[in-house]
Formats: structure tokens, sequence, C-alpha cells
């Protein structure tokens, strides 16, 4: 239960285990539609009997609503066998006509239940469950992780993967299974990456993988970095708060000893040749939900400094409209979890077009970070909250790095410049403190804003990402309609929706600088103030006009332009948490959503 928990991030519909108990012919187990907390108290009223061996899910429905029979364990072969399952079985509607058609029924609508019919008629024709695992995954479309229980073999946990993720876990004489190493992390810190097509056995004393012949693989098994204590709450009362404070210490971790002597941008994985890096002709950041807005303040650094033309754009829709790739593409993928299957796929199929790949990845040994060419971790620590965000500073900083990196190599920056940036990068975390040091007025007016129906954001150049975070933010986290918009795009259709009172948010640039956009901002912020808009303005420190302009001003400390984001965010995170908190939201969990979506 206490995995589980940790676990609950991926999903929060339903909740269920299957316990191994000492009849050998049926398995018990418990499940409830809702959150964890749910079954917790469903095992309080009813305990299962004791066992040593169990499996356990939490569910982001797809097929089947979020019911007490939907929920997974899904039972077969008369409570013999159990699966869970993460994904999706894409041929499950032929497959299921193929069993009704010779009598088995079926007690959920999921495309789950379909492998453990399968597995069961396996076992019937007396195969031990990996070999029966083996067999049913070939037969399957679409993508997995499974683990099966049998109650005639009461020490073995069997899993299997395709596309989804699966982490072994080895202890002392006790060996895991888990989407995510948080799932163990309580109890070991020895971890094993199952391949793709893999299917594993653990018992007790013993684990072993085979590949889908059978045959068995050598994995090596690696240290996970850190430990229980970062995926826990550390005195805040929601996630999401600890995890908005551990913002400076992300940023600083993922700028720590990040370039060799000979100023070479060192990857935590993988190479791409420089020769390649050196004649590439376009960049396309891929990435889905916040970590696009990385990419999107990525452009404008990237462009900038390296005058590389780069696209940015939501995986899902990539692979789907013939994009124009070539071995001259350098792909970023940019991902907190590495398991967002979209973004998984639109990663393959730029790789098969001849691009090379550099991730852009949070936790370690995901899929998206080892299917890459390279791999640049952010250092953000465990994220568990639901929304990201400190993900997202992390990922915006790794950005930078990749551009300042390729800026030197190809010859746009020299050395000295680049050093000067990554200076300037460095005073980042501090000021980010002082963010967040200073953030009680906006804490204050989002405890007053909790009635608000509809809040806008505009922002231009780097503030724009920044607008639509700050939107999607308030969406996921307060349930209230939100939008981002750039401020010039305002008078071209989106100035209708403004009323009286109606509070837009504005990302005010810098009043210094060469081209700074402050004066062509300032003449956005009269148009909506015309027509009645609450103007609540992020300014920069020192900036003397802006107050004019504004019915509530929050100052930022002064940064280079292009590292502005990283200041402007955080204010608009913490409004966001706050607001949702005062409404009495679950900030950590918020509703429908699933941390990493493992569905395409
Ligand atoms: C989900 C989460 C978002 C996240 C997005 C991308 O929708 O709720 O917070 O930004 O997935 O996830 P990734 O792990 O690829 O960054």
């Amino acid at each position: 239960m206490a995995g589980l928990a940790r676990l609950e991030y991926r999903g929060y519909d339903s909740a269920g285990i299957a316990v191994v108990t000492a009849d050998r012919e049926h398995l018990a187990m418990a499940k409830k539609a809702g959150k964890l907390a749910i079954l917790a108290q469903e095992l309080k009223d009813r305990p299962l009997p004791p066992g040593t061996v169990a499996i356990g899910h939490t569910r982001w429905a797809t097929h089947g609503a979020p019911t007490d029979s939907n929920a997974h364990p899904h039972m077969a072969a008369g409570g013999r066998i159990a699966i869970i399952h993460n994904g999706i079985i894409e041929n499950y509607a032929s497959l299921r006509s193929e069993l009704e058609a010779v009598g088995v029924v079926f007690s959920s609508d999921t495309d789950t239940e379909v492998a453990g019919h399968m597995i069961a008629a396996e076992v019937d024709d007396g195969k031990d469950l990996a070999q029966a695992m083996r067999d049913v995954t070939r037969r399957l479309e679409g993508a997995f992780t499974l683990l099966a229980i049998d109650a005639r073999e009461p020490q073995t946990v069997v899993g299997a993967r395709r596309n989804s993720p699966l982490v072994v876990g080895l202890g002392d004489g006790e060996n895991f299974l888990g989407s995510d190493v948080v799932a163990f992390i309580e109890y070991t810190k020895k971890a094993l990456e199952l391949g793709q097509d893999e299917v594993v056995e653990i018992t007790p004393d013993r684990v072993v993988v085979t590949d889908a012949s059978g045959a068995v693989v050598a994995r090596a098994p690696y240290t996970i970095d850190w430990d229980a204590t970062a995926a826990e709450k550390g005195g805040f009362s929601t996630f999401m708060e600890k995890e908005i404070h551990d913002e400076p210490a992300a940023v600083a971790d993922t700028l720590r000893d990040r370039f060799n002597e000979f100023g070479k941008l060192k990857l935590d994985g993988g190479l791409i040749a420089d020769t390649i890096l050196g004649s590439i002709d376009k960049i396309i950041v891929l990435a889905c939900g916040t970590s696009s807005y990385a990419g999107l303040v990525a452009k404008y650094a990237i462009e900038h400094w390296c005058r590389i033309p780069v696209e940015v754009e939501y995986s899902h829709e990539f692979r789907y409209r013939d994009p124009v790739v070539s071995v001259k593409t350098l792909v970023v993928a940019i991902s907190q979890s590495g398991e967002t299957m979209d973004t998984i796929m639109a990663m393959r199929y730029a790789q098969q077009q001849g691009a090379s790949v550099i991730a852009i990845v949070n936790v370690q040994g995901s899929t998206i970070a080892r299917e890459a060419d390279a791999v640049l971790y952010t250092r953000a620590g465990p994220e568990i909250a639901v929304a990201s965000t400190k993900a997202l500073v992390a990922q915006i900083t790794a950005t930078y790095l990749l551009g300042m990196f390729l800026a030197e190599l190809r010859g746009n920056k020299f050395p000295g410049e680049v050093r000067a940036i990554l200076e300037q990068l460095g005073e980042m975390p501090a000021k980010i403190q002082r963010v967040l040091d200073t953030a009680e007025p906006i804490r204050a007016l989002a405890r007053s804003m909790a009635g608000e129906r509809t809040i806008l954001f505009l922002g231009r150049h780097v503030g724009y990402p920044v607008a639509l975070e700050g939107a999607l933010k308030l969406k996921e986290l307060a349930y209230i309609h939100a939008e981002g918009f750039a401020a010039g795009e305002l008078k071209h259709g989106p100035i209708a929706l403004v009323e009286k009172d109606l509070p837009i948010f504005v990302i005010l640039p810098s009043p210094n600088g060469p081209g700074s956009l402050h004066s062509k901002v300032l003449s956005n912020i009269q148009e909506v103030r015309a027509r009645g808009a609450r103007t609540i303005v992020l300014a920069e420190e020192g900036d003397e006009v802006a107050a004019k302009y504004a019915s509530e001003i929050f100052y930022l400390p002064e940064a280079p332009v292009l590292l502005t984001p990283l200041l402007a965010l955080i204010p608009l995170q913490i409004f966001a948490c706050e607001l949702a908190g005062a409404k009495g939201n679950d900030v950590d969990q918020p509703r429908n959503l699933a941390k990493s979506v493992t569905v395409e």
C-alpha cells in the first residue's frame, strides 16, 4: 500500500491489490473505485488474509469507467490468476470476441481483462506463468506493462513490458516490480531495467529476465541516486508546495559541473558526434503539456544564440503530419517522466527518419532516456505532484545548456560569451529563492480570487510561454477557465472576452536592454484596462512606470531577458497552487489527470 501511495501520481481513479494466500486455488483481492484512501478503508473494514506475494495497481481509466469492477487486478481461472496492467491493448475487442465465443464471461469493460483470461487458458494447458505470459504477450498489440500471479505458483510474480515501463527492485530475500522506482525505493536502491518485450519472473531470491523467445537476458543493475526522503513532503502540506520550494535546488543541480575543460557539454549518457551537431540545419523540440513550454522558451534562446531554426511541436501532432525530418535534424525530446507515450512514439518516428535525438529527461533510466541517442538529465529530483513545477524550471535550464553548447560548437559564440551567460545562469537559483521568499502577497491575492470564473494571462517573447503555463497551471489545479495569449495577438480576437473586472495577468518585460518589448506590452495593458480589465502585473524590480498600469503589481529580480521565465513562472505556480488550495481542491492529484500519460 505504501508503494501504491507513491505511484498514485500515475492515476487515482481506482485501486486494488491481489494477494497469494495459503489457499492454492484462489487469490484474495480487494479493489475499489476512487483514491487509494478508499481502498485502505476497505482493507481495514474487511482485511485480506495474510500473504507475502502480492500485486497492486492504481488506475487512470482509458477503457471502462472508473468503477469497482473495472478496477485492477482482474481475476481469471475462477480466482486462480490475477493480473494488473498499464497501457492499452489495442486489439482487445477481437480478442474479447474470440474468448466470448468459447464461453468466457467477462466481469469488466476493460481491455485488460482479455489478457487475464488468455493467461488462464495457457496455464490450464500446463504452462508455467512465465511461459504463459510470453505466449500471451506475443498476441497483444499496443502498449502494456502486465504483472500476473497464480495461486499455484505462490512464490512468483511474472511481469512483461512493451512500450510501457517496468523496473525491478533488487532486495535481500525480497524482490519488487514497479512502474517507477518510487514504488520500492523505501526497500532498495538497487534496480534493473527491463527491455522491450522482455518477461521477468521474480521470487524472493531470484530474478530471471527472458526475451520473447524465452532465452535468458543478462541485465546489469544500477543504483538509484536519491533516497526515499526526496520523495516525501518534508514539512510542507502538499508535494506541490514542496516541489515549488525545491526549484532553486533543481536549477542549481541541473547546472552543476556541466562543461568539461574543453568547453564541451557533459552529457549523462550516449553521444551525438560533433560533426553531426555541427551540420544540423534544424531543431525540433517534441514534448507534451508543461514540458512543451520548456521547448517554447528554448526556441527563443536557441534561435538567438545559435541561429538554427527551432520548431516546437506537441509529440502527438508530430508523427501524424508527415513532418520534414532528415539526418540534419536534431530532435530534442523533453519529458519529466521519460515515459509519455506520445513523446516516445514521436521520438522513435524521428529516429527512423534519420534524425539524432537528445533527450532532456528527469527520471533516470526511463524509456526516453534509454532510447535517445544522448541524454541530458534534469536534476530536479522526484516530482510527485501531478502538475509539473520544478521539472519545468530544470528543463528550461537544460535547454539553455544545450543552446550554449551548440552556440560554441558551431562558432556562433566565443567561449568567453558562453561563460558570461553561464555565470548569469548561475545567479538564477538565488534569484528564484528571492521570489519564493517574497511570495506571500501573491498567496493572499490567490486566496481572495477563489471565486473567479475566468482569468487570462498575457506575455510576449519569452513571456508568452510563461503566460501559457500560468493558464495551464490554473486549469489543472483550480479548474478555472484560464487562457494564455501572446499579448500582441489580443487585439486580433481574444480582446472580445475582456469585460469589467476580468482579471488579467501580464508578464511585463524589463524596460532595459536592446529591443525591449516593455512599451509594446504597456500598450497591450492599456488596451485591456480601457475595457475595464483588472491587470495583475509581474514587472522587473526598479521598473518605475509599471505600477501605473497595474491593479496589483509584483516585482521580480532583474535578469537577462532570455532567462526571465525561470523567475516569472514561480509566482504563477504559487498563485495556482494557493488558489486551488483555497477552493479545497487536491493540488497534488487534480481530477481527471495523471502524471505520466503512458497511453497514446
Ligand atoms: C501529464 C502531466 C503534465 C506533464 C505532461 C508531460 O499531462 O499531467 O504535468 O507536463 O504529462 O509529461 P512529461 O513526463 O512527458 O513531461
